[in-house]
Order: C-alpha cells, then structure tokens, then sequence
C-alpha cells in the first residue's frame, strides 16, 4: 500500500538536516508515492552530498537541482527553487518538508501556500542566532516562540510570522 507522498525543497546546506529523512525514503521507497527533492544553491560547487543525490536518484527519488545564475558546464535548472514551484509538483505530494536560508523558507512557504498546500502538510526548520539554547536569554525569538526550545523544527500549524525572517 502506498502511503505518503513527500517533497523535499532544500536550499544550500539546507539539505544536510533533511538528508536522515530522505534516506528513510530510500529504505522504504516502495511503500511511498511520489518522492522528490528540490534543491538549490547559489552555483554548482556548494551542492553537499553530490554522490547520495545519484544514489536517491536511481532508488527512485526525483531530483531537481537548481543554480541561482547559468553557468559553464551546468546542465541543472536555473533559478530560485520558488520558480520551481508548480501546481503540477505540488500536485504530486502530500507532505512538504523545507530547509535552507530564512529567506527562501519565508518564500517557499508563501509559494506553497498560494498553490493550495495547507500548513498541516509542512515541516519546517527554522534557524535564529542563539545564546543560551535552553529559552532563558530570549534571543532566538522569533514572533512570539523560541526557536530553542520550540524548535528548531516546527510543524506549519506551529509555525511564527515569517515576515522577519
Ligand atoms: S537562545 Fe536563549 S532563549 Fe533561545
């Protein structure tokens, strides 16, 4: 039986906390629909986990890398993984997991939620400079939470305005 059917946007080194993730995906591929990722970096060299992204890619996963400018030799997509945002992709999946720059999640979030994804179907990282780390000095705040100890994961019902981020 099919169960779930995720979407990975990672960005930068965004990919490394959603890296566990995927390879459960990999080991249980065949009781999943659809499983995609969507990285981007700002040019070819910062992608991390070069040889993991051939290896999810032939255990069935599809993977879309984007660069944020063309450049010589890269034969990927070109531009912000927003753009790549369809509602063709979006779609395909039912659970939407996100990591990478506050910016591009502020952004990738919006992009989800004007094609129609509901906040319960988004998982989120969210990343602040920390002090004290156990939600005393109050200097991850974001919105009213603490990214210390009310994440830093956060499920999209849980989520902060993001509008500072
Ligand atoms: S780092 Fe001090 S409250 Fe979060």
């Amino acid at each position: 039986m099919v169960d779930k059917s995720p979407l990975f946007i990672a960005g930068g080194i965004g990919i490394a906390p959603l890296r566990p993730v995927i390879e459960h995906c990999c080991d249980n591929r065949s009781s999943l629909g659809k499983v995609a990722l969507l990285y981007g970096c700002k040019n070819a060299s910062e992608f991390c986990f070069k040889d993991d992204l051939v290896r999810w890619q032939q255990a069935g996963i599809a993977c879309q890398l984007t660069v944020d400018q063309p450049e010589q030799n890269w034969a990927g997509e070109v531009g912000l993984v927003t753009q790549y945002l369809t509602a063709q992709t979006v779609a395909n999946h039912d659970q939407f997991y996100v990591c990478g720059p506050g910016v591009m999640i502020r952004f990738v979030i919006e992009r989800l939620e004007l094609l129609g994804v509901k906040r319960e179907q988004i998982v989120t990282t969210l990343e602040r400079h920390m002090k004290c780390g156990v939600g005393v000095c109050g200097h991850c705040h974001l919105d009213e939470k603490l990214v210390c100890v009310d994440g830093p994961v956060f499920h999209g019902t849980d989520l902060p305005k993001l509008t500072t981020l």
